[in-house]
């Protein structure tokens, strides 16, 4: 079945033509999660991401929704550990196992895990990040980059995963009534953001949707 952003044919067109580069015990852990459906970055966004870094390789990343760490590990990987990464999560379940995914790649000072709500922990944050990646609660998108924003470097990047969710974003027929409120908060974000002068932003229909955001001046 199509997955309501493109066909299956060009979808599995895209996944057949990826040859990402990752450790066993990274693939173990994506194999496990996806089993435990907890809700990780896709292929093409994990694709798009590796190109990212291979254009600008940054050194301090801030990431939102860290669930069991499977991102974090990836981006730690795809930059051979030359990085700091400080990411956020809030469920007590998830918080544990990345706790564990972390400790099998020995990398303690290299990503900081702060617990509970990031709208708590933003307060926490002190520096510049050239690259933030936004994967938390979809609903509130907008007053994270709102926060957010301060906190990125000169020629920092912001990647939003899920912009499109699940094609409900572009079109009214898809939307189902509980998903309401995110969907209009969703796309109220990607029209004020888009008209924005002082961002440059590109939307690609990428997984379930990614926008990448970058300042103008
Ligand atoms: C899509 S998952 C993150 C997946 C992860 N980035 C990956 O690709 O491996 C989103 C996570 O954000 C967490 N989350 C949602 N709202 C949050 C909040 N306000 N503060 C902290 N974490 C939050 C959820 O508990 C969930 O585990």
């Amino acid at each position: 079945m199509d997955n309501n952003i493109v066909r299956d044919y060009v979808k599995e067109f895209i996944l057949s033509n990826i040859n990402l580069n990752m450790s066993d015990k990274l693939r173990k852990i994506e194999e496990e999660a996806l089993e435990n459906f907890v809700p990780i970055i896709d292929k093409e966004v994990q694709n798009f991401m590796s190109m990212l870094f291979m254009m600008n390789k940054p050194k301090r990343i801030l990431e939102f929704g860290t669930a069991v760490g499977f991102s974090s590990l990836f981006m730690y990987e795809q930059l051979d550990g030359d990085v700091f990464i400080t990411t956020m999560e809030r469920d007590e379940e998830r918080i544990q196992n990345a706790k564990k995914n972390f400790e099998l790649f020995n990398c303690g000072d290299k990503i900081a895990l702060l617990e509970g709500d990031c709208f708590e922990n933003v307060k926490y944050l002190d520096g510049k990040y050239d690259f933030i990646f936004i994967d938390s609660s979809k609903s509130h998108y907008e007053k994270l980059f709102n926060i957010c924003i301060q906190n990125l470097s000169k020629n920092g990047i912001i990647v939003f995963d899920n912009i499109l969710y699940k094609g409900m974003i572009a079109s009214d027929d898809l939307v189902k009534k509980r998903k309401k409120t995110i969907i209009r908060n969703m796309r109220n974000f990607i029209h004020n953001v888009t008209r924005n002068e002082n961002f440059s932003t590109s939307i690609l229909p990428i997984g379930d949707g990614v926008m990448i955001l970058r300042r103008k001046f």
